[in-house]
């Protein structure tokens, strides 16, 4: 019996995580008890135990409460590694939260992790990953490890689908809480759901990109995505134009043969 009541609270608890996830505001602490009477008793007691992954409160896992507040790069980590203030949270294998740590000068943002990133837990290592390890290693003369990559998004959208406008906006608190962490000089986003965010606006990459934008002390250095270059190869000589208006923000000389 108690089992059985264990199962069913353990299955509710799961229910409301996942209805929160998708945004229902309502479900933290649900106003109509009656029907789960004798399973929110369940749920007391197992929680009591340390048994229940327990409903937590909302104000204790929204990005945007917890993000500001986290000191540190690892415990941002930390706390990104257990989000599910969206409903991205329940295709994941595991966040994605980013490549390096820091001190860097210079980092890039991309738009979400994909297949790869989400079984590796590290943002892009696919297809796309290995042209923006080129753009880095044979494009500006520097390693992998020298700059921090990091995503708008920390969890894999099914099927690779865009962003939607509310995921951006429950999830980006934790990379605004990165840029200001690792503090770079340049920051340079990857297509437009990174360039949009991190310039505040709805502009297409076609505006966006070829210029050095003064965001405070920050330049930001928008360019395509490498998943956009591996289908427009021709757009490359654009992305080293802007690579190199980056490169000399940093001072950073070409090297001996450029070009990614
Ligand atoms: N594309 C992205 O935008 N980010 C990744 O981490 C991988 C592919
Ligand atoms: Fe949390 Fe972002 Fe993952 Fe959504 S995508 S669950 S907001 S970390």
């Amino acid at each position: 019996m108690s089992g059985e009541r264990a199962a069913l609270a353990a299955g509710l608890a799961a229910h409301l995580r996942r209805r929160r996830a998708m945004g229902d505001r309502r479900v933290a602490f649900h106003p109509n008890p009656p029907p789960s009477r004798g399973v929110s008793a369940a749920a007391t007691s197992i929680a009591d135990r340390g048994e229940a992954p327990a409903v937590t409160p909302l104000a204790g896992d929204s990005p945007r409460a917890v993000a500001p507040a986290c000191p540190d790069w690892e415990t941002l980590r930390e706390r990104v590694a257990e989000c599910t203030a969206c409903g991205l949270c329940e295709g994941r294998t595991q966040t994605v939260f980013a490549d390096g740590a820091g001190p860097a000068r210079v980092m890039f943002v991309g738009e979400a992790p994909g297949y790869h990133e989400d079984r590796q837990g590290v943002p892009f290592v696919g297809r796309a990953g290995e042209l923006l390890t080129a753009i880095i290693t044979k494009g500006m003369g520097l390693k992998r490890e020298d700059v921090v990559i990091a995503n708008v998004l920390k969890c894999r959208p099914p099927e690779n689908r865009d962003p939607t406008a509310e995921e951006k906006r429950t999830c980006t608190p934790w990379l605004d809480r990165q840029i200001e962490l690792i503090d770079p000089e340049v920051l340079i986003p990857l297509g437009r759901h990174a360039a949009n965010h991190v310039l505040g606006t709805e502009t297409s990459m076609g505006r966006l990109r070829g210029r050095v934008h003064a965001l405070g002390k920050r330049k930001v250095v928008p360019t395509f995505h490498p998943a956009y270059l591996l289908r427009n190869p021709a757009a490359k000589k654009d992305c080293w134009r802007d690579i190199q208006l980056a490169m000399a923000e940093l001072g950073l000389e070409p090297p001996a043969r450029g070009g990614a």
